[in-house]
């Protein structure tokens, strides 16, 4: 049984079909990547598991129990975490008052705000700095530290490089593999290639709402045909 069972769900914005019979699994101390160009639903798959999207059909397990028609809060509290697109930090609140934000009551771990500032040093420096005063850098390592702050057993990440200098995205990579190490099972949208192949421990490439590829990331790496005709590159 796999941690998280995704199956056969279609997710739908009012009248707009998005994702049309999607399945996917992901394992404790994994990486699975999600990759495809723009707008093919990668987000509406993570706002699918998480329920901001709730899918119309299909079944989502997690744990092996259904989640598909919990609340997004009950989901979080279920041990599904969620560093989202574009970071969301809070500009007018501190680092340590968006680290808080994401504690959970009754979800207690190897992850408090001393483990996330052990993590992430340069965090407990920045401690009181205002969320709007940091480098895209930092504050992707806010939106991370927030999230496992909930000690997730799934971490859904999505698009964490986007915008972040080369050097910087270095080390979300060493973060990724630290954090797969602990245990956590990582599903991972991300545009950058490089950087998901380096981590992922299996791919699924999405186009138009569905699956058109799963397998090892090193298929992806050394196959022409599956990057041209699906990532267009
Ligand atoms: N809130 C929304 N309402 C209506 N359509 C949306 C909404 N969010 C996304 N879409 C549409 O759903 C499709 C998939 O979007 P999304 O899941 O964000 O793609 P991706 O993350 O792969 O870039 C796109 O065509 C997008 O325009
Ligand atoms: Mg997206």
């Amino acid at each position: 049984m796999s941690l998280l069972d995704v199956d056969d769900i279609h997710t739908y914005y009012e009248h707009s079909h998005i994702l049309q019979g999607v399945s996917l699994q992901a394992e404790s101390g994994r990486v699975t990547a999600l990759l495809g160009r723009n707008g093919v639903g990668k987000t509406t798959l993570i706002r699918s598991v998480i329920g901001f999207t709730p899918p119309r059909t299909g079944h989502i397990r997690f744990s092996g129990e259904p989640i598909e028609r919990l609340p997004s809060h009950t989901i979080a509290r279920r041990g599904v975490g969620l560093v989202p697109q574009g970071r969301r930090v809070f500009p007018s609140l501190t680092v340590e008052e968006n680290l808080r934000l994401g504690g959970l009551p009754g979800r207690v771990g190897r992850w408090s705000l001393e483990t996330v500032y052990g993590m992430f040093p340069g965090l407990r420096e920045r401690a009181a700095n205002y969320g709007g005063q940091l480098s895209g850098g930092e504050q992707q390592m806010v939106a991370i530290g927030r999230a496992l702050m909930s000690n997730p057993v799934l971490l859904l990440m999505d698009e964490p490089s986007e915008g972040l200098a080369p050097l910087i995205v270095r080390e979300l990579e060493r973060t990724m593999c630290r954090l797969k190490e602990t245990g956590l099972a990582i599903v991972l949208v991300e545009q950058n290639l490089p950087l998901a192949l380096a981590v992922a421990d299996t791919a699924y490439i999405i186009s138009k709402g569905r699956v058109v590829f799963h397998g090892d990331p090193q298929t992806i790496r050394t196959d022409d045909e599956v990057r041209t005709k699906y990532l267009g590159i």
